[in-house]
């Protein structure tokens, strides 16, 4: 069918958009538009927002992503899952189409947001003087590291979304007819076993480098067989930005998740918090970056759970709470 090109936001209800407000403000997020229902939230990119809340009892509605043309959205709107084009009225206008997946949590599929003004520069790191050959004619030179502390991490993009589902192989079936998601790594209980319980998803862009998973679809066995949401990651500019971040929301006693460390699947450098409602945000830096060439990779479930480096998976990552 048709092939998005990212993940675009996450939609979330929870009962105080103040409340959340405040705290997407402390993780690095920005205020697009905040109405008595709902909350846009933006980064330093070109987005007009990567996160939206509505108002209500406290819930994952789903997840949304760019197609890459209008002509897709009209593609999806003739199939039985979907609906049919409508208008947004959220920031940035542009259109969408909805279904819900086989766990019944919403996707919507859009095309034509407008973009915000944005300012290259707040997106470049800063070099990086690392060790190893070069680090001699490294481009910082007579410069000292000023990284502007304390302040919240500066984030780029909405990096992936991971939800809970029944069963990650029919889940990937559904995004894989759908959307066009191709598989990078799929977490296998057992060797040969032939059971994935996490199936990390990314978008087919071709010959085009993505993000290693835009999509992380994880088995609900660690949140009482409930499906819904995982954790929502965003892109920081640099790793300053983990470091940084996860300072200022420390010192404003958000209860802290799992990091910092490094994956092993899409080896980002990682930290997760949870909200005042306990959905789990993450901010990650320096993921690994494919095309549709490379072929999926299987890796047993005590690998995929793991890090790099860092502590360990904590026994409250991908629970019931942050459903
Ligand atoms: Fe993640």
């Amino acid at each position: 069918m048709i092939k998005v090109i990212d993940v675009a936001y996450p939609i979330l209800q929870v009962p105080s958009l103040n409340k959340q407000e405040k705290f997407l403000k402390d993780f690095g997020l920005v205020t697009s538009k905040k109405t008595n229902n709902e909350l846009y939230m933006q980064g330093l990119g070109p987005h007009k927002f990567i996160h939206k809340t509505i108002k209500g009892k406290k819930k994952f509605i789903g997840s949304a992503f760019y197609a890459k043309s209008m002509n897709d959205l009209n593609k999806l709107s003739k199939t039985e899952d979907f609906s049919e084009v409508k208008k947004l009225k959220s920031p940035g206008g542009g259109f969408v189409v909805e279904a819900l997946d086989p766990d019944g949590l919403k996707v919507e599929v859009i095309f034509g947001m407008k973009t915000k003004k944005f300012n290259k520069k707040d997106l470049v790191a800063e070099p990086f003087n690392s060790g190893g050959i070069g680090k001699e004619t490294s481009p910082r030179k007579n410069q000292p590291r000023r990284v502007g502390k304390p302040r919240s991490s500066k984030i780029k993009k909405l990096g992936h979304l991971a939800i809970n589902v029944n069963d990650p192989t029919v889940s990937f079936d559904w995004y894989n007819k759908h959307l066009g998601l191709i598989p990078s790594d799929k977490v296998e209980l057992g060797k040969d076993s032939g059971i994935y319980v996490a199936l990390f998803c990314r978008c087919d862009l071709g010959n085009k480098l993505t993000d290693h998973h835009s999509f992380l679809l994880q088995s609900n066995l660690s949140s009482d067989l409930k499906s819904g949401f995982n954790h929502c990651a965003y892109e920081v500019v640099e790793v300053d930005d983990i470091f940084l971040g996860h300072e200022v929301l420390k010192e404003k006693s958000y209860r802290h998740e799992w990091g910092i460390g490094r994956h092993f699947a899409g080896s980002q450098i990682f930290d997760y918090w949870r909200s005042p409602y306990g959905h789990v945000h993450e901010h990650q830096t320096d993921g690994d970056l494919f095309d549709n060439k490379v072929k999926p990779g299987v890796i047993d479930i005590s690998e995929a759970a793991g890090m790099q480096w860092g502590p360990d998976i904590t026994s409250t990552f991908g629970n019931s709470e942050g459903i």
